[in-house]
């Protein structure tokens, strides 16, 4: 019965933890479910572990990785000075998808830190991860588990269809939460700056520590670069060429149409990202071959956990050409844009 099958998956996911904390322990490379993405973790402490993670992701060297602690009491071997500003964010955030930039201790691999003298860290708000990392007894350096140049993973299947025989497992926890990566915050600068928007809105930011600003690299068009080095790389951009179409809609409705008449007619399979609100439409409409829809438009945490799903099968699907619709930046939606953005690869149509 339903009882003891609850009871066998639990047993279950107990083994599982405890064979990928020993090959964390060994220095292998494990990947975890956390409550934004899957992270692919190794041994924070160990150079040699580190080096595999950048070695299966295919991800450039002078890119830094998050470390993840799962208590308060790893900290001192990951940074060596909390500012005022962390601790309150720490209080107030975690566990939870905030990474916060501090000064780093000299115990952390070099290979996490790219050579800078700071380091990101977060405490992941998920079952899993945390007894995963409290099994491990060290902290665990994690980026996104994804080939370099991908979706990040918001299932154990989106890992396994990058990594598989690259890693030397993943921890099964179901789909994450989230759906998008943390929110990485500088707190060493006056007023503190984010340098990725994620899970923690700017809006819940501020309501702890006052003003904070936001990296103005963002700016779709900006040609300084990002103060964190992962904002510059291509992060995704799906097969197919996607555009975003930023306006009121009838006449964002109105140029999609004219859009994917267009693709249509040069040959190509089409895809349309859209929202509950238009879904129906789109998928009566003949220049449309792909329509997902990624929730309901009055519902951005739904948007965020469904955003990095829908991205891979437009590619499982060989969509050729995409249109999406496009969010207001407050709250969540800042993360939503910022990830369309960098999968559009700033194509974005004001109509
Ligand atoms: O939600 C997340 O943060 C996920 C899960 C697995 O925890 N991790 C994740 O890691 O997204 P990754 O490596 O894909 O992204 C880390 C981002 C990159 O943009 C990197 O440049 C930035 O954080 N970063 C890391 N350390 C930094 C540092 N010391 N200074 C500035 N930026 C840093
Ligand atoms: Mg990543």
């Amino acid at each position: 019965d339903n009882h003891v099958e609850n009871a066998v998956e639990k047993l279950e996911s107990c083994t599982q933890i405890v064979d990928a904390a020993s090959l964390l322990k060994n220095g292998e490379v494990v990947a975890f479910p956390t409550e934004t993405v899957y992270g692919l973790g190794a041994n924070a402490l160990s150079n040699e572990a580190v080096e595999k993670i950048f070695a299966a992701k295919g991800r450039p060297s002078d890119n830094p990785l998050i470390v993840h602690i799962a208590a308060m009491e790893q900290l001192p071997s990951v940074a060596s000075e909390v500012p005022a500003k962390a601790a309150q964010l720490m209080d107030a955030f975690w566990p939870g998808p905030l990474t916060v930039i501090l000064p780093n201790s000299d115990r952390v691999a070099s290979l996490v830190t790219a050579g800078l003298h700071s380091v990101g860290v977060r405490m992941p708000d998920h079952p899993v991860a945390l007894a995963l990392i409290g099994a491990a007894g060290v902290p665990i350096a994690a980026p996104s588990a994804n080939r370099s140049g991908r979706p990040s993973p918001t299932t154990a299947s989106h890992v396994l269809a990058d990594l598989e025989g690259r890693i030397a497992g993943v921890v099964d926890g179901g789909a994450t939460g989230v759906g998008v990566e943390s929110t990485v915050i500088d707190v060493t600068v006056e007023p503190p700056m984010i340098l990725r928007p994620g899970g923690i809105t700017r809006e819940q930011l501020e309501e702890v520590i006052g003003p904070v600003r936001l990296d103005p690299t963002f700016q779709a068009g900006a040609e300084e670069t990002p103060r964190a080095p992962g904002m510059k790389y291509t992060h995704y951009a799906p097969e197919g060429e996607m555009w975003l179409v930023a306006g009121e809609d009838p006449r964002v409705r109105e140029e999609m149409k004219e859009m994917l008449r267009e693709a249509k007619g040069l040959g190509r399979k089409t895809g349309v990202l859209a929202t509950e609100e238009s879904a129906d439409f789109w998928r009566a409409h003949p220049d449309a071959d792909v329509v997902l829809s990624v929730g309901s438009r009055a519902d951005l945490q739904e948007v965020a956990h469904r955003l990095y799903g829908a991205l891979r099968d437009f590619d499982d699907s060989g969509v050729q050409f995409i249109v999406g619709e496009t969010f207001p930046r407050d709250g969540l939606g800042m993360a939503v844009m910022n990830r369309l953005e960098k999968a559009a690869g700033g194509r974005i149509r004001k109509v």
